[in-house]
């Protein structure tokens, strides 16, 4: 079954047949690069074949160390950031319910330095049973190795050190790095974080598939749909019946025509971590070499009334993707109301979800009359299959779209500055020369 549709139709007149033609060998020429594992950055292919050479056996640990934590716990905290967060955090948000709790409590940190969330973190937690998993690919990164170091102590002050070690679990490299160091030290239980997998294409990696698990969604469901993803997409070379060429056809097309901003819209609240780890897969994978498009993302209707001027009638170098969901399982009916005060008769006997359908509808319509492309994904279903489906088209497409831009899809070598300004800045020893170059240009 496929959980996608793309309609392209509201974007087709802002390029013309001769460069669709020559774009749509480029992406093949990118199909061909990505399946021939020749290409730059192939050293980290593992997510392409991930949902046929997942080992059983590890996704068997995986659910038994879930339910350990929620037999103990009623918070699991996951400390990481980057590919070691946004996975996990889009597909939780996408499945628990918008006002309560149900089983394990998944709450992320580590994913900022903020002391303030901190603080009320250590106060949220401190009656409550809870559990640590750690992830950290290289081990090393900071933001989550210092709320690691925090939230250790009082869970070991809490618990005592035996007791700590059946509720801390690191996910890590399977031999180096200081996590990995530490955990071996400490008798901690680790998952591995497989070589050839990159951070932001690790959701369907222990990384995202731990806490996933202990916030109860079925995480076999989500490496079925993926894998039913990884059948069509990977055997499929024809851009008219393939979506993830097509999306990466058209996306490149725009782009080339001026489009350098592409806004993820989604119309469901649930949705709003989903474009974060979308934000993330393509942000980190194309923006180099001073190329790439922008990826950003909005709420609607919500943004509408804050963005939506500026996408109406701002500068014409964005297009939309609207990840629209089809059949969405909860909704309310509007009443007739006998005065009609509010003049919403009009609307009796609808529901919200068709009038939010109409939203997208007119909201599309109106973008694009106004200079803004669109493109439309239709998912059919919400369910942890369809998820599964949805992660592995947009890690496809994205790796086509790279390499059709000419970038390497699979570093991230821009992420680097930044740590070692702050490294310096901080008295990280063997950083003294940055640190005086730094202090003379910010006195
Ligand atoms: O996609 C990536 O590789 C990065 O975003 C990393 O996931 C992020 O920097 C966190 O790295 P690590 O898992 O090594 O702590």
């Amino acid at each position: 079954m496929s959980y996608l549709s793309l309609d392209t139709s509201l974007t087709k007149t802002f390029f013309s047949e001769a460069e669709l033609k020559e774009v749509e060998k480029e992406v093949l020429a990118a199909r061909d690069v990505l399946e021939s594992r020749k290409g730059l950055g192939n050293d980290f292919l593992g997510w392409l074949d991930l949902p046929i050479t997942f080992d059983s056996r590890e996704k068997c640990r995986i659910k038994q160390a879930a339910g350990r934590i929620c037999e103990h716990s009623s918070v699991l905290l996951a400390v990481g950031i980057g590919g070691s967060y946004l996975g996990a955090r889009s597909c939780i948000e996408l499945f628990k319910p918008y006002f309560k709790n149900n089983g394990c409590e998944v709450i992320f940190v580590g994913n900022h330095i903020s002391g303030s969330y901190m603080a009320e973190l250590l106060d949220y937690i401190k009656d409550k049973d809870y559990s640590i998993n750690v992830i950290s690919k290289s081990g090393t990164t900071t933001e989550p190795a210092i709320a690691f170091r925090i939230l250790e102590e009082a869970l070991i002050n809490k618990y005592g050190k035996e007791e700590a070690k059946k509720r801390i679990f690191a996910t890590t490299d399977k031999a180096k790095g200081a996590l990995k160091t530490l955990a071996d030290a400490e008798g901690y239980e680790t998952f591995v974080v497989p070589d050839d997998v990159g951070g932001r294409f690790s959701v369907l990696t222990p990384v995202g598939l731990l806490p996933i698990a202990a916030s109860g969604v079925d995480v076999d469901k989500i490496l079925e749909g993926a894998k039913e993803a990884y059948l069509e997409f990977t055997s499929n070379k024809s851009i008219t019946s393939n979506i993830a060429l097509e999306y990466a056809l058209i996306r490149n097309l725009l782009y080339r025509k001026g489009k350098k901003f592409e806004i993820l819209v989604n119309y469901e609240p649930r949705f709003a971590y989903f474009a974060e780890w979308w934000k993330q897969l393509f942000g980190e994978s194309e923006g180099k070499d001073h190329k790439g498009i922008w990826p950003a993302s909005a709420n609607f209707t919500t943004d509408l009334h804050s963005l939506g001027q500026m996408i109406q009638d701002g500068e014409r170098t964005m297009f939309e993707t609207v990840l629209e969901l089809e059949n969405v399982n909860k909704d309310v009916t509007i009443k007739a109301n006998d005065n009609n005060l509010d003049g919403l008769n009009f609307l009796a006997g609808k529901t919200m979800n068709e009038v939010n359908h109409v939203a997208t509808l007119g909201t599309r319509i109106a973008h694009y009359d106004g200079g803004v492309p669109n493109i439309l994904i239709k998912l059919k279903e919400l369910t942890p299959k369809s998820y599964g489906y949805l992660v592995y088209f947009f890690e496809y497409a994205c790796a086509v779209s790279a390499y059709t831009l000419g970038v390497n899809p699979f570093n991230q070598p821009g992420v680097e500055a930044y740590k070692k300004n702050m490294f310096a800045l901080l008295g990280k020893p063997g950083y003294e020369d940055l640190k005086a170059e730094l202090e003379k240009k910010v006195k």
